[in-house]
């Protein structure tokens, strides 16, 4: 399991027993929450129950793999794709596609011509080819302007190579949402997304069930490891619920001015869990003038372009550090003495303890310059813990929503984005 310390935090234990017992009816109303199935604005927390749900993105993936696809292509921007790259990436490693990857992933999010175009100049000459591409279009609300200009350019490319070519698309949205009804229509495969689950809280629904297991990760250990997870985060006692205790924490810093998060993940890997942190703070609590500023930094890398600015500069930063304790890869230095004229004590050494050094390193740092951060450390990068860790950051966000006292699971301003697109387009 992953291991928690909050001894750096620097806030005092009777603040955090105020805090402890502010928590205390939103515990409950979470427990309450966990027997209601999807009827709650909480209702996230169930996904990993949902046998009947995985069951079905489990028959859509069979069928899907038996057309012996070379490519997948997700289609869908925020909520809707950020959760599936960032378990792909910690699972299955940022150079999944470079490696020896019998489906490779792409994914395309905003109406960028030139990225997008090389995507399209990728594909269409494996099409010719023959090469088979299956198109996930993931929408919740059926009708988010980039995701369905995207789909569309795609489709209609798919087309052109297969007359055939609905069963290599699938849809991923609300039911009876626009799109719900065009797939329908269309005799595309279509997935559920049930009515209650925000797209930021929807990475163990469909949305990021479907392409993950596409890519042959396992989908019983992600969802085990979040259903143990939701289990010790629904805990009463704070000491042992370290998504309340964390919100507690992070609450308490946010009143002593700490108003930026940083998410400080000690490898690269973790980098688009970092991405997808950003939506689940930025969207959830940044309401009513309030709001935490979510940033994420990289170990080492960002040692050198922003610790300067973490130590020295304003003391308004709270820091999460996130590191693993054993990767996929051992890699040792050789032994060469010579070298020992550039960099002293690291002959032999594996990269993994040069990596641990510097952590600790940086965390003496930050003691000495009064920097408060709590520590995690993951087992390893596996399905089952990056489910744990997943969940344990949603169940977080929405405890900190109720300390803050805004309303977690809406996104008005984000809707007011797209409405006023839809009216300016419509001109
Ligand atoms: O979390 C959210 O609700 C949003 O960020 C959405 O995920 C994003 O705007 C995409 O919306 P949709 O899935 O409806 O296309």
């Amino acid at each position: 399991m992953i291991k928690f310390s909050f001894k750096d935090s620097l806030i005092k234990e009777r603040e955090i027993n105020k805090l402890a017992k502010k928590l205390r009816p939103e515990i409950e109303d979470m427990q309450e929450a966990e027997l209601k199935e999807y009827n709650d604005d909480r209702a996230s927390i169930n996904l990993p129950d949902d046998l009947a749900s995985l069951k079905n993105v489990k028959r859509v993936i069979s069928e899907c793999l038996k057309l012996n696809p070379d490519y997948l292509v997700v289609v869908g921007i925020g909520g809707s794709n950020l959760g599936t790259i960032a378990i792909q990436e910690a699972v299955l490693g940022k150079f999944y596609n470079q490696l020896d990857s019998k489906l490779k992933i792409f994914y395309v999010d905003t109406v960028d011509s030139d990225s997008f175009g090389d995507v399209l100049r990728i594909l269409e000459p494996e099409l010719k080819k023959g090469k088979k591409v299956i198109v996930n279009g993931i929408s919740k609300s059926g009708k988010t302007t980039e995701t369905i200009a995207n789909f569309e350019i795609l489709v209609n490319l798919i087309r052109k190579y297969d007359k055939n070519y609905e069963k290599y698309i699938v849809v991923t949205t609300d039911k009876f949402s626009p799109f719900w009804d065009l797939a329908l229509d269309k005799a595309f495969n279509v997935l559920e997304i049930p009515r209650k689950i925000g797209g930021r809280y929807s990475v163990f629904s469909p949305v990021g069930l479907f392409p993950l297991g596409m890519l042959g990760i396992n989908l019983e250990r992600l969802l085990r490891g979040a259903r143990e997870m939701k289990k010790i985060c629904l805990n009463e006692n704070i000491m042992k619920n370290p998504a309340a205790m964390s919100a507690a924490i992070e609450y308490a810093n946010y009143h002593d001015g700490k108003h930026i998060s940083n998410l400080f993940l000690f490898s690269s890997d973790l980098e688009s869990i970092g991405k997808w942190n950003r939506q689940l703070f930025g969207e959830s609590l940044g309401k009513k003038n309030k709001g935490i500023t979510p940033i994420t930094s990289i170990g080492t890398t960002d040692l050198h372009s922003m610790l300067q600015l973490y130590l020295g500069g304003k003391n308004d930063k709270f820091t999460t550090f996130v590191s693993v304790k054993k990767g996929n890869t051992k890699l040792a230095m050789p032994k060469l003495s010579e070298y020992d004229l550039l960099v002293d004590d690291i002959q032999g050494k594996e990269l993994a303890d040069i990596m641990d050094t510097i952590l600790l390193g940086v965390k003496a740092s930050y003691k000495i310059n009064k920097r408060p951060f709590i520590s995690i450390e993951i087992p390893n990068k596996k399905a089952f813990t990056i489910g744990v860790f997943l969940q344990y950051k949603m169940m977080q966000t929405m405890y900190l929503g109720f300390l803050l006292g805004v309303n977690s699971f809406n996104q008005p301003d984000v809707e007011k984005y797209k409405e006023e697109t839809r009216r300016i387009l419509r001109r």
